[in-house]
């Protein structure tokens, strides 16, 4: 943190992000209240920005908004403490739908998470999503207080921006992360607007990914469509006499968790969770917690829950699954269509193998705030995290960080980035169900001690590999360019 600070005495930090830090909701009688959004990118960023005191550029969303904007539509954040500036754009319902739903969601995330779900590609959305990176890029220079502010950009709603950005502030330090896989130059290659994404992405001083695979990804993708000049060993792409540079950065969370210090111990944690869902002290909990998004391999897990019940009927009444599964862009088909599977699937194994009130599955539909989900981690024997494709995933890491007891197990995707971080989990292939079940049978008859010994090594990853770290190494890429382009002016 100190390093940061000290790097980047001077320069102005400017965020953009799709959503804000905070969303400001309207409760019943008028008071207004705030919400942190789901998705690990705020959980993230929010740390770092109140240590550079910058701004941070998003999209208004909150049903109270209407209450809290001022002239500028800036306002101060966080409420309890203020140390920075949050400035929101006003999106229309067209923008949203074009943009939002549309490219980002219905296009860009389907393309770049693989899970076989078809991408879909509209001129309207594309014009759009165009657009509207041109509105945040009008917003970003307003804002710029000088000609060399350190813009950090967040994920695929933006990829367009670093090149709008980079036409008016030539001399702007911009970083942007991509927080979602990405393909390799195959698969990009069906998005009609190739070329068009990769020379606005291409307009940033730094790219960064979660994992070295997805830059090597990028760099083929840039290779096969851009006349460029590529350095593989620098890991920089020079296109259009810009040069870009391409790093790895994995993600990570605060630590210790500023949920934890609100925490019970952890038999407390446990006991709360068990008496809430009146399960049997001696019942094996196993949780999950995400978005209801089709990339997240939802209905996988419970395919391998029925897996082990048929294979390991001595299982049925003693291991239940606690599913936290808040709703996520739910005006798209595709997530609602994954929605109606996983509620189908489980009232059908629920009527097949629940008895006497034991519900093998409960399917809660709901947002968790990040106490409740510490809660709930702290209280489970294993965490299933099974994503089809993931970019990151902060849950794996949010369950290592919750577990000071160095008990659970964490059963953990390989198609998810954290899996190159986390070997010491039981490492899945969410498509394999009878092997997830064999991995699912394994983590519930494991012993404490081979627990412990996993969960230490992955606390000290997690704990060095934290969000300072990410956020550190990142901003020090671009506190360095500034640096070295300084001095190239003033010599
Ligand atoms: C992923 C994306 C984030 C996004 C989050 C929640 O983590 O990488 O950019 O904010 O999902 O999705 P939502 O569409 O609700 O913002």
């Amino acid at each position: 943190r100190h390093l940061l600070k000290t790097e980047l005495t001077g320069a102005q930090v400017i965020v953009v992000s799709n959503r804000e830090p905070f969303i400001h909701d309207l409760e019943e009688g008028g008071a207004v209240k705030l919400r942190a959004p789901a998705g690990g990118l705020v959980a993230a960023l929010d740390p770092v920005m109140r240590t550079c005191a910058g701004t941070w550029i998003a999209h208004g969303s909150g049903s109270a908004d209407h209450l809290t904007v001022d002239a500028d539509d800036r306002i101060a954040v966080p409420p309890d403490n203020p140390s920075y500036t949050l400035r929101r754009v006003w999106l229309s319902e067209r923008e949203e739908k074009h943009y939002y739903y549309g490219f980002s969601n219905d296009g860009l995330w389907p393309l770049c998470h693989v899970a076989f779900t078809r991408p879909s590609f509209n001129a309207e959305d594309w014009e759009v999503y165009e657009a509207v990176n041109q509105r945040f890029a009008d917003v970003v220079v307003e804002e710029a207080r000088d000609e060399r502010p350190v813009v950090l950009i967040q994920d695929y709603h933006f990829a367009l921006l670093p090149r709008m950005i980079r036409e008016r502030l030539p001399d702007a330090v911009i970083i942007t992360f991509w927080h979602i896989p990405w393909p390799n130059a195959e698969i990009f290659g069906i998005c009609p607007w190739r070329e068009r994404i990769l020379d606005g992405m291409l307009g940033s001083s730094v790219m960064g990914f979660h994992t070295q695979y997805y830059c090597n990804n990028f760099i083929e993708t840039v290779d096969r469509f851009l006349e460029s000049r590529i350095e593989r060993d620098s890991s920089a792409v020079t296109f259009g006499g810009h040069t870009t540079h391409v790093h790895a950065h994995p993600i990570s969370i605060e630590w210790p968790p500023a949920s934890l210090s609100r925490q019970p111990p952890v038999p407390a944690s446990r006991r709360a969770i068990f008496d809430r869902f009146n399960l049997a002290p001696d019942m094996k909990l196993c949780v999950g917690v995400e978005r209801f998004d089709y990339t997240k391999g939802i209905i996988d897990r419970f395919r391998a829950v029925e897996e082990l019940f048929k294979r390991h009927p001595e299982w049925i009444g003693r291991m239940v699954v606690l599913q936290v599964a808040a709703p996520s862009r739910t005006a798209l088909p595709a997530y609602q269509q994954c929605q109606r599977e996983c509620l189908d699937f489980v009232d059908e194994l629920n009527a097949r193998y629940g008895h006497d009130g034991y519900q093998p599955i409960h399917l809660l539909n709901e947002s968790y705030g990040k106490d409740e989900v510490y809660g709930l981690l702290r209280a489970a024997d294993l965490c299933m995290v099974t994503s089809l494709h993931d970019g990151m995933n902060l849950v794996a890491k949010e369950f290592v960080a919750a577990r000071e007891d160095e008990q659970g197990v964490l059963l953990l995707s390989s198609f998810a980035g954290a899996a190159k971080e986390l070997p010491e989990s039981i490492i899945i292939n969410p498509y394999d169900t009878c092997g997830m079940a064999d991995a699912l049978l394994r983590g519930l008859t494991m012993s404490p001690e081979e627990q412990r010994e996993r969960m230490r090594r992955m606390r000290e990853t997690v704990r060095e590999n934290n969000i300072y770290r990410w956020a550190g190494n990142m901003l020090l890429d671009g506190a360095r360019l500034r640096k070295r382009h300084h001095t190239a002016n003033v010599t």
